[in-house]
């Protein structure tokens, strides 16, 4: 109810805009809606970036805490923070025509603050919200890292924003609504969508700016991790869509377009209405980790479901080798992702170090300098699972995705309607319209005129958060839409991890040349 009187008050504001707008060159339509970027109210500050080729010395300018918004309602979180760079190990750069990385530090849905961060990279959530903790995890008060801070602890210390300054882009990082935030009468504020209007308005404002905020707003590139990686890959999908602009609207956000130019996206827990069903069918027959065994009868009735869904998106596989259906879709991860993967790995590990991983490893070959794997022997090797079932829209209401369907007062809500069905329910009337506002598929499947066209899209073949369709679903939706794509799933890598960084950082300096 509540939703819905917000939008119409927001269509409503939308239309006097239009009727009363003038169109104006960027800067001038900024300050009009007093959201015009200072270019003098920076500080100036220092770090070291650790790449391949040495410890890099940066000197860069630093923007805190810019409201993006004009009736911001969460005025904490409605802010970015803009990076600079002007000296590279001692060389002078001029970063005004470069590209931007846009870095959003959302984690586990939850809220993104970056308003307090000392300098780039530094932003966000670094805790792990309790009901996305894996069931057995790691003992309390040494929570796992989300979103992009799960970047910086898998393995390398590995941040985009860094690598991007020291590459020489400009990066803005944007904090963000999430979905724990309520107002002072207990409403919840940051639930979906409030997390994707927000990253919008951030772009708008960057876009409204143009010419006095440094970067080259028609290079943006959003970059995010798990839940950061879904809305990444969800504002290259939806640019400009108008289905956003009366909640845009609301916020007095800039009148600009909110369009990007690429999206990388790294683990996406997305395409929520479909994961139980894509989870079970993916990774189903492993027990949870810590937790033993998952009701088989209820796995295999989700599991069911894939099939008719996988098959009515009618996607080819990008390798050319047919349509990607549920049937199709072992042979294809194992063709065109995993057994590449697994054979790379293993190709790279001296012959003593190879014998002792597939020593360690039985359900994975080695012949003829090739990895030798099927996709039960693949699912065994991964061993468990993260999530109980339903792995997203738990029948107790329980997990985080729950919450992000909150609405009012309420803080949890069912999305699909198989859990809806168990609780006795029905799924209530505005969450079909909420899904989609959330889901970057719909967007790709129907090639959405304002998406972006170059996609980066990573994930480890071990996380666990979330099917292994997802990724590949994204993939080969924007390649059906003629876009460029580059897709890899790392070999062994569990959730969050980014193993090729510097690669996504040359890439952006690729496609934006
Ligand atoms: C994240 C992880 C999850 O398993 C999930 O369901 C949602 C978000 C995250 O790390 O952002």
């Amino acid at each position: 109810m509540i939703g819905r009187r917000m939008m119409l008050q927001g269509v409503a504001a939308l239309a006097l805009g239009a009727a009363g707008g003038v169109l104006r060159a960027g800067p001038a339509r900024a300050e009009g809606q007093g959201l015009a970027f200072d270019p003098e109210a920076y500080e100036t500050l220092s770090t070291t970036v650790e790449t391949s080729r040495g410890t890099v010395a940066v000197r860069y300018r630093f923007w805190r805490a810019i409201p993006y918004v004009a009736r911001p309602v969460a005025p904490q979180y409605q802010v970015l923070n803009v990076s600079v760079p002007i000296e590279i190990d001692g060389v002078t750069v001029d970063a005004s025509a470069a590209p931007i990385l846009l870095a959003n530090a959302v984690g586990g849905y939850m809220p993104s603050d970056v308003s307090a961060a000392k300098g780039v990279g530094e932003g966000g959530m670094m805790g792990p919200p309790p009901d996305m903790a894996p069931p057995a995890g790691p003992p309390s008060g040494m929570a796992a890292p989300s979103g992009s801070a799960l970047m910086l602890a898998a393995g390398k210390r590995v941040s985009n924003a860094k690598l991007a300054l020291a590459a020489g882009l400009v990066v803005v990082e944007p904090g963000a609504r999430g979905r724990t935030l309520t107002d002072a009468a207990g409403h919840y504020i940051g639930t979906a969508p409030a997390v994707i209007v927000d990253l919008k308005a951030a772009v708008r404002f960057i876009r409204a700016n143009a010419g006095r905020l440094p970067g080259n707003v028609e290079r943006i590139v959003s970059s995010g991790t798990s839940a950061g990686g879904a809305v990444s890959a969800l504002l290259g999908a939806s640019g400009d869509s108008p289905l956003y602009a009366p909640m845009l609207a609301e916020l007095g956000a800039a009148n600009a377009s909110d369009a990007i130019f690429a999206a990388g996206a790294w683990c996406p827990i997305t395409d929520l209405e479909h994961a139980d069903a894509a989870y079970e069918w993916c990774w189903g027959p492993n027990p949870v980790t810590g937790a033993g065994a998952v009701d088989r009868a209820l796995s295999a009735t989700l599991a069911a479901a894939f099939a008719p869904y996988q098959n009515s998106l009618g996607l080819a596989a990008p390798d050319g080798s047919g349509p990607l259906t549920a049937a199709a879709f072992p042979d294809y991860l194992l063709r065109a992702h995993l057994v590449p993967q697994a054979t790379a790995h293993l190709a790279a590990l001296s012959e003593t170090d190879r014998q002792a991983y597939l020593a360690a490893h039985p359900h994975i070959g080695w012949r003829d300098g090739q990895a030798v794997l099927d996709w039960a022997g693949f699912i065994a090797h991964v061993g468990t699972r993260k999530k109980s079932l339903p792995a997203f829209d738990g029948f107790d209401l329980q997990t985080g995705e729950n919450n992000l369907f909150g609405l009012g007062t309420e803080k949890a809500r069912h999305f699909t309607a198989f859990a809806a069905a168990r609780a006795g329910t029905t799924l209530a009337a505005d969450i079909a319209e909420t899904l989609r506002l959330m889901n970057p598929m719909g967007f790709l499947l129907s090639a959405h005129p304002g998406r972006s066209r170059h996609w980066w899209l990573r994930t480890g073949t071990s996380d666990t958060d979330t099917s292994l369709t997802i990724l590949a679903n994204l993939g080969a939706a924007a390649a059906r839409a003629g876009d460029g794509v580059d897709l890899r799933y790392y070999w062994d890598a569990g959730h969050g991890a980014n193993e090729d960084a510097e690669a996504f950082i040359d890439w952006i300096k690729t496609i934006s040349a």
